[in-house]
């Protein structure tokens, strides 16, 4: 299987590039500023089906040859893409039925993109044959040195609920079931007389006027992920005979909920993922950060790419936010810190029309003579001098689990409160590690987590057997776990452990559940320890751990809301509630007694991330950060690190060899 791609060398930079907007001098001033800019990959032909497939099996690839040649010309690497997710008008006038249907009955309408079912066979069929065309043609290009297939699979289509799509899910299900025993079994269809005695019976969960079986939603969820994930697979194989990597952009490692992106991860060659800040959110930085760090968990450690993020406004949020000065430079070389080897945007040049016409790039509507350009020239210079961090490892002695079952699960209709969100409580322990200048790595609940000293479950609602028994047997033999309110509640299929909560994880944590107390909005309620709380409460019984914190005020005063229960050789804790701000000093003691590694003394907006040897100090305050104790040499100025990163600015010290 080939890895990441061997050219362009160094740290690749661009982006997406679509010059069939663009007439014949523009495509040749692009190349010319390309080269000015230090731009060395861009990724092409992303929605160009029909301009390479006019009518049905009449091919045009002349168009794209010509730009291909010219970019290899002035060397300038190619990563070609697929265009499925824009099939061309004359396929939807043909197969109207390969349309998507919403969960609420709406066929999506045309004149936008993503408009055919993944599970269609025409759909399919017509993949398969321009593909292969694709291959066939320029497998074998010199300027071709990536694929990209599709486009952010999942993101906006994830449900069908098409005619195609039922057939599919039926076909699904007998193949994970084998019998409707079985199905009727685990989906739990005695409640609400629900049981299937054929499986034609069986619909998708589409809209209904109240909640819906959520073990045949979660299902739904899966078949969804697996019937996008066969159509990649069918993508990726015809392009496999190239030799040439493989990948496809996903839509945001946090943010794309839909795909259950550990089960992709082992068929691309490289993790390729894009990232958008949330422009009016003051800590994005965090977010991306979360979101990189997901992204080089995917990929096992190995280097992944930033394919898209912007150089400024996002137009298809609320508000355009212009990004504040610098703000672009420390997004991408907080990707880099945390392993990426590869910085690209959406897109090359802003669009004079269609949808995103208002969405930044690196070349504005203003042209060469703005911030933004000469930003971007600036950032071509400083990714050429972090060549040498390429293929560098980020070392973790931390790690977040993550589940995406989990996540829907969890978000399906009627828990036990409206504030239990899978990021929520995720991105509350996320960020107090951020402070705390902790690397921290995601891991599925299934995998090898004995390298990490510690393991955080923040959110863990649903919780195999077999996962809840691979986190025990961390602790036993000297891990320290960190578990949040809410974990290991159910199975694979919603259904609730035996006995009383958190069924999964009674023994591990010491513990049992009396009942839950959920907050109201507002409410808080206090801890022994000093911290005030919020959304949730809860009856702790002991039977194995120690209280180490009881609330002192609410629904449980009297009662443990911190435990621990050493197990083994290691610790298990437990958080039954969410402190409203002083997580972080709750955490201290824990990691101080897992002897995790941290720099002290640095303030907390400083983004400290050690790369092989490189160390990136990027400071998002607007007052200068002192890191005493570093010595080395700033590769970005070729100067010896004088201990200070100015406000705003980023510092990447290669270190001095040790005495
Ligand atoms: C997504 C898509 C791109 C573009 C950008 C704009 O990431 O993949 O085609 O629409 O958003 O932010």
């Amino acid at each position: 299987m080939p890895g990441y791609p061997a050219l362009p060398e160094g740290i690749a930079y661009g982006g997406d590039y679509y010059p069939e907007q663009w007439p014949r001098e523009v495509q040749e001033e692009d190349v010319r500023l390309m080269r000015e800019a230090g731009v060395t990959l861009v990724s092409l032909g992303i929605f160009a089906w029909v301009l390479l497939e006019p009518a049905e099996g009449r091919y045009e690839f002349g168009w794209l040859d010509e730009i291909l040649d010219r970019l290899h010309a002035a060397g300038i690497a190619v990563n070609l893409g697929t265009p499925t997710a824009t099939p061309p008008p004359w396929f939807s006038r043909k197969y109207p039925d390969s349309l998507p249907v919403t969960r609420e009955g709406v066929t999506i309408g045309l004149g936008s993109r993503e408009s055919a079912c993944s599970s269609h066979p025409a759909f399919l069929a017509a993949t398969s044959a321009l593909v292969t065309r694709l291959a066939e043609r320029y497998g074998e290009h010199p300027a071709v040195v990536m694929w990209h297939v599709h486009n952010e699979y999942g993101a906006p289509l994830g449900e069908c609920y098409c005619p195609a799509s039922v057939n599919a899910w039926r076909d699904w299900l007998r193949h994970a079931y084998e019998s409707l025993d079985a199905l009727n079994d685990a989906w739990g269809t005695t409640f609400w007389g629900q049981r299937y005695g054929d499986w034609a019976e069986i619909d998708a969960p589409r809209w209904s006027h109240t909640v819906v079986n959520p073990a045949q939603r979660l299902d739904y969820a899966r078949f969804t992920n697996d019937a996008h994930l066969s159509h990649y697979r069918l993508q990726r194989d015809l392009l496999r005979g190239s030799g040439k990597p493989v990948t496809t952009n996903f839509a945001g490692t946090v943010n794309c909920k839909s795909m259950d992106l550990w089960r992709w991860a082992p068929e691309l060659d490289v993790i390729a993922n894009d990232h958008y800040l949330a422009g009016e959110r003051a800590d994005n930085h965090i977010h991306l950060a979360m979101s990189a760090d997901l992204s080089r968990s995917l990929a096992g450690g190995a280097p992944w790419m930033i394919m898209e993020h912007s150089t400024g406004a996002v137009s298809w949020q609320p508000r355009g936010i212009a990004k504040r000065p610098g703000e672009m430079r420390r997004n991408s070389l907080a990707h880099v810190a945390r392993g990426a080897d590869a910085v690209m945007f959406f897109q090359w040049r802003a669009s004079r029309y269609g949808a995103e016409k208002f969405h930044s790039a690196m070349v504005p509507h203003a042209g060469t003579d703005s911030q933004i350009w000469r930003d971007v020239v600036a950032l071509g210079s400083d990714l050429a001098a972090l060549a040498e961090v390429r293929g560098s490892r980020v070392a973790a002695e931390v790690a977040i689990v993550w589940d995406w079952e989990s996540y829907w699960a969890l978000e399906l209709e009627w828990r036990p409160s409206g504030d239990l969100t899978f990021l929520e409580r995720i991105s509350a322990f996320y960020e107090a590690l951020w402070r705390a200048h902790i690397t921290t790595d995601f891991v599925h609940p299934s995998a090898d987590i004995s390298g990490y000293r510690v393991v955080v479950a923040p959110s863990s609602y649903l919780l195999t057997e077999a996962s809840a028994k691979n986190l025990q047997r961390y602790v036993e033999s000297g891990g320290t776990l960190v578990v949040s309110y809410f974990s290991g509640i159910v199975n694979e299929h919603d259904t609730v452990h035996p006995g009383a909560h958190p069924g999964a994880l009674r023994d591990l944590l010491g513990l049992s559940v009396e009942e839950f107390h959920p907050l109201r909005e507002h409410e808080r309620v206090t801890l022994s320890g000093g911290a005030t709380a919020r959304v949730w409460s809860e009856r702790v019984r002991l039977t194995g751990a120690r209280s180490d914190q009881r609330f002192t005020t609410g629904p449980d005063a009297g009662h443990p809301a911190v435990t621990v229960n050493e197990l083994g050789a290691g610790a298990a804790w437990y958080l039954a509630t969410a402190p409203a701000d002083g997580l972080r000093d709750l955490l201290t003691p824990i990691l101080d007694r897992a002897a995790v590694t941290r720099p002290r003394g640095l303030p907390d907006t400083l983004e400290h991330v050690l790369r092989g040897r490189h160390l990136f100090l990027i400071n998002h305050a607007d007052t200068p950060a002192a890191v005493p104790g570093v010595t080395g040499t700033d590769v970005l100025t070729r100067t010896p690190f004088d201990g200070e990163v100015p406000p705003g600015a980023v510092t990447v010290v290669r270190l001095a060899p040790l005495p």
